[in-house]
């Protein structure tokens, strides 16, 4: 068996109460279901309500993944929030999750990494338990995305949701599950591409999501297939070898094309797309905690994570459960 080090004690998701279906969406702007699901396999997504922040969405999926760990507030040492869509420009949503969670110790931070995001923050939270002298971290992926949508791009507007996934990363000696591999990557030449056209710096603004779709689209499919060829490398195996596919859940066929590239079945893919649309760094530890929860993942499994976004950034984890 293939040995691991740190291990993902805990794993918790949570999504706002509010579904929005394609059909209501085409209600108001110059789209259909049919094109929708066609184009993405998207049918319905969550929208946060009012006076619901990324950070109460954090908090109610990092509240499942410490519960899931056996652990409390007091056994955590580090947070660190996956996210585009922070609460304020600052202080960071993690340190609003720390107060929401009344953590009087540790250290709290953001990342920023789009949708890549919840990779990023697993390597980093894998990198610093290695280096010591932490114990315990919670990695979140937090995003209320609807915020930055234009409402009237049907472009954009229909692919993204809300939500947000947990998971607790521990040290372990001696243990043959946890992280087996780390891969990310990016290439500041595709910012034109997928980017939000405003910011403190240079608008003062937040500014709405803008994409090239067809080109995101086609960058997508070959760099999560070699970010995962190069993840399953660094392990020694190939893709095919691991049990559980859990991607980022952009468009159901960019999941198909990375599944054909590399010979994996539709069985083996974690597919949420239908239900939760693009939710951005929150997708991967959300459709994790699906997964785990219906029994398809069990301790013990093989599984690659992956995700793509603006920058572009990429990359793949490769855990033992
Ligand atoms: N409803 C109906 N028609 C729409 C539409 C909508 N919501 N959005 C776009 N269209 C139209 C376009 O205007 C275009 O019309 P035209 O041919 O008359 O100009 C047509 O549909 C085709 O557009 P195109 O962009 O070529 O479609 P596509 O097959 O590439 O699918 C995406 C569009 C966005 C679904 C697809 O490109 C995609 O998923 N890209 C990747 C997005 C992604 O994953 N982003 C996040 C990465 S983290």
């Amino acid at each position: 068996m293939i040995k691991g080090n740190n291990i993902v004690t805990g794993v918790g998701s949570y999504l706002p109460e509010r579904v929005v279906t394609n059909d209501e969406l085409a209600r108001k702007i110059d789209t259909s279901d049919e094109w929708i699901k066609e184009r993405s396999g998207i049918r319905q997504r969550h929208i946060a309500a009012e006076g619901e922040y990324t950070s109460d969405l954090g908090v109610a999926a990092a509240r499942r993944a410490i519960e899931d760990a056996n652990m409390s507030v007091n056994d955590l040492d580090l947070i660190i929030v996956a996210t585009t869509t922070p609460d304020l420009t600052f202080p960071s949503t993690a340190s609003i999750i720390q107060e929401k969670l009344e953590m009087r110790h540790g250290a709290a931070f953001d990342i920023q990494a789009v949708c890549s995001g919840f990779i990023y923050a697993l390597h980093i939270a894998d990198s610093m338990l290695r280096a010591g002298p932490y114990k315990n971290a919670l990695v979140i992926g937090a995003e209320t995305f609807s915020r930055i949508l234009d409402w009237e791009d049907r472009s954009t507007c229909v692919l993204f949701g809300d939500g947000a996934g947990a998971m607790v990363l521990s040290t372990a000696n001696d243990s043959d599950s946890g992280i087996i591999a780390n891969f990310i990557r990016s290439d500041g030449r595709y910012c034109d591409l997928l980017y939000v056209d405003g910011g403190p710096s240079r608008t003062q603004s937040v500014g709405h999501v803008r994409m090239v779709g067809n080109q995101v689209f086609r960058r997508a499919v070959k760099d999560i297939a070699i970010a995962m060829k190069e993840c399953a490398a660094i392990a020694g195996i190939e893709p095919k070898d691991i049990d559980w596919f859990v991607p980022h859940q952009a468009n159901q066929r960019i999941l198909d094309g990375v599944g054909r590239q590399l010979g994996l079945t539709s069985e083996q893919i974690i597919s949420t797309v239908a239900h939760h649309a693009n939710t951005s760094a929150a997708s991967v530890p959300l459709a994790f905690d699906v997964a785990m929860r219906d029994g398809r993942i069990k301790r013990g499994d093989l599984v690659m994570l992956e995700a793509f976004g603006g920058g572009f950034t990429w990359g793949a984890t490769l855990l033992r459960f």
